[in-house]
């Protein structure tokens, strides 16, 4: 997987890909990264690649005719069809469905604004996705690109040590990750619960799945509504509803899961 970035911050980039699991994947050439600084195709004297907005407005508007010569500086050697896309709070939002479809091509362009934006007929001329990471403004879309490269970098076969914990974490089949417990058993006087140290391997799967429904339903209930669940799964939620497992719900919660099963049962 190639990224490339179109920014007025390579260095940030650089350092921040080249770290940890990211950075030993690019070690292994296995991602590459390929940074253009936008501000080298400054049309200006002073390196320059912002002026006023037409209509007035605060802030500066990154030119046009920088970022188009930095995307000419490398679409000759781009694979047809190479999706270019433009990180801005007015994006799709960004989640693990698109990082698993992205991370299915060969290489990806990412387009860093900063300012107030960007000049909207560049946009129209070379952008295939607008992107956001979340419903929150930031400063730059530099943070936003490394977001979307770490999180499909590790879809990438190869880049994970163990392509297992790619496979059992938090959004893989709707759900969010059970809890993790390491050396000691007994911590400051909390112990790890008994099922994890039984060494029945089944009891433990059950103990982890009921642990994802539970964490899911309290902290991202909406995800819920897209998960498929098998006869122990709801054995596990109407036990939740009336109060006969170990573990305790409010009684929002418990009409939520009871509006919820009575749902998927008749579909
Ligand atoms: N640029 C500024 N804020 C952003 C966000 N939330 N997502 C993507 N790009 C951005």
């Amino acid at each position: 997987m190639k990224f490339h970035v179109l920014t007025l911050f390579p260095e940030m980039v650089e350092a921040a890909l080249g770290t940890s699991i990211t950075g030993r994947a690019m070690a292994k050439g296995i991602i590459c990264l390929h940074t253009v600084n936008i501000r080298d195709f400054s049309l200006r004297g002073d390196g320059r690649i912002d002026d006023y907005p037409y209509g007035g407005g605060a802030g500066m508007v990154m030119q046009a005719e920088p970022v188009m010569r930095a995307w000419e500086s490398l679409a000759g050697e781009l694979p047809a069809q190479t999706r270019v896309i433009c990180l801005n709070p007015q994006g799709r939002v960004f989640d693990q469905k698109m990082a698993e479809e992205l991370a299915g091509g060969e290489e990806l362009v990412f387009l860093c604004g900063h300012y107030e934006g960007i000049d909207e007929r560049v946009l129209d001329e070379i952008v295939t996705d607008h992107v956001s990471i979340g419903d929150y403004v930031l400063t730059g879309g530099e943070l936003p690109a490394l977001v979307m490269m770490d999180a499909i970098a590790r879809m990438v076969p190869g880049v994970l040590s163990n392509q297992e914990s790619g496979q059992s974490e938090s959004f893989q089949g709707g759900l969010l990750e059970y809890p993790q417990y390491s050396r000691p058993e007994d911590w400051r006087g909390k112990k790890v619960p008994a099922v994890l140290l039984s060494g029945h391997h089944a009891n433990v799967d059950r103990w982890r799945r009921n642990q994802s429904i539970l964490r899911t339903l309290r902290n991202r209930p909406e995800l819920l509504k897209t998960v498929t669940f098998d006869k122990k799964d709801r054995k596990y939620l109407q036990a939740l509803i009336t109060g006969q497992a170990e573990d305790e719900i409010t009684q929002e919660q418990a009409v939520f899961l009871s509006k919820l099963l009575a749902i998927t049962e008749k579909s």
